[in-house]
């Protein structure tokens, strides 16, 4: 990758670790023991909402670069969020995920959809191998992913490396404002953005200071949860902060239970979609 020769550059270093340091980590929640469980079933669901509504619209628009002869590398599938809709209208999808948990909702998932063109890579993206992912793939894809890396420099120069035609990045845009309010509710401190997925403009900053030019669309999708899951949603967050006991949750239950007669949970979210050409 070469640096721009640019005289004043973006320093968006400090604020990627200081960042990351606020979003990562396992948030401490006691009132169930089962909890993280539950909240990677609750992702494979969330994944299938409007028939992978997220994904179906993400696939919609990455269908601009790629067709039926096409191999995509996607990494951190995560349940199959675009997994599955894009490797319906691909040749072949080969796919990264590190955790035993989606890949075993992966594999459910693609039964489910009668889906044989997804081969899993059991491991972490670091570690792949240069056979693994060498520069075969038409497409290269992370969805909702920069956050879990480290060193997103990094990443991209691994994905650009495995492609041989585009690279891609989807990252949802905003958090439902229920998010930072029961924060403050709960911390007594102001929310100032701590849980906020948006991350693809740190991608788009340093891809313009090597030199690519990116395309970016964004689409519109829906999440509905019920008062159980709402709850499970939340504590994810609170939990980074705050032990999520049996008191803890309460609380958050009382204050969900204010907000919806219906006992349903219906958050509107944007995402965007950004791609560009590598350079070798
Ligand atoms: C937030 S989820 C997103 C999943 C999916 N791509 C989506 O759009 O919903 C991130 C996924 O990346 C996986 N992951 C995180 N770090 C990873 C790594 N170093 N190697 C492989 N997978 C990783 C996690 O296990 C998780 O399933």
């Amino acid at each position: 990758m070469n640096i721009r020769n640019l005289k004043h550059h973006i320093n968006w270093r400090d604020a990627w670790q200081e960042m990351r340091k606020e979003r990562m980590g396992k948030p401490k929640v006691s009132y169930d023991n089962n909890f993280f469980n539950k909240t990677a079933e609750d992702f494979s669901k969330r994944t299938k909402m409007n028939d992978y509504e997220y994904g179906r619209k993400s696939t919609a628009i990455l269908n601009e670069i790629v067709n039926g002869d096409c191999e995509i590398l996607e990494i951190g599938t995560g349940p199959g969020t675009l997994t599955i809709p894009l490797s319906k209208i691909v040749k072949r999808v080969v796919g990264i995920e590190f955790s035993g948990k989606q890949i075993n909702n992966l594999k459910a998932n693609l039964k489910e959809a009668n889906l044989t063109n997804v081969e899993i890579i059991d491991k972490n993206w670091e570690e792949a191998t240069h056979d693994e992912i060498r520069d075969v793939f038409d497409l290269v894809v992370c969805s909702h992913f920069l956050w879990q890396v480290e060193d997103i420099e990094k990443l991209l120069h691994t994905m650009e490396k495995a492609s041989k035609g585009f690279c891609a990045v989807i990252q949802p845009c905003g958090r439902d404002e229920v998010v930072g309010k029961i924060f403050e509710k709960m911390g007594n401190h102001k929310y100032t953005g701590q849980f906020e997925p948006d991350a693809d403009y740190f991608a788009y900053v340093i891809l313009r200071e090597w030199g690519r030019l990116v395309n970016s669309r964004y689409f519109r999708y829906t999440i509905e949860r019920d008062l159980e899951e709402q709850i499970r949603y939340m504590a994810g967050f609170i939990g980074r902060f705050l032990e999520v006991n049996t008191a803890v949750k309460k609380k958050i239950r009382d204050y969900l239970l204010k907000r919806s007669d219906s006992g349903r949970y219906i958050e509107d979210n944007n995402a965007v979609v950004m791609w560009w050409k590598p350079q070798k």
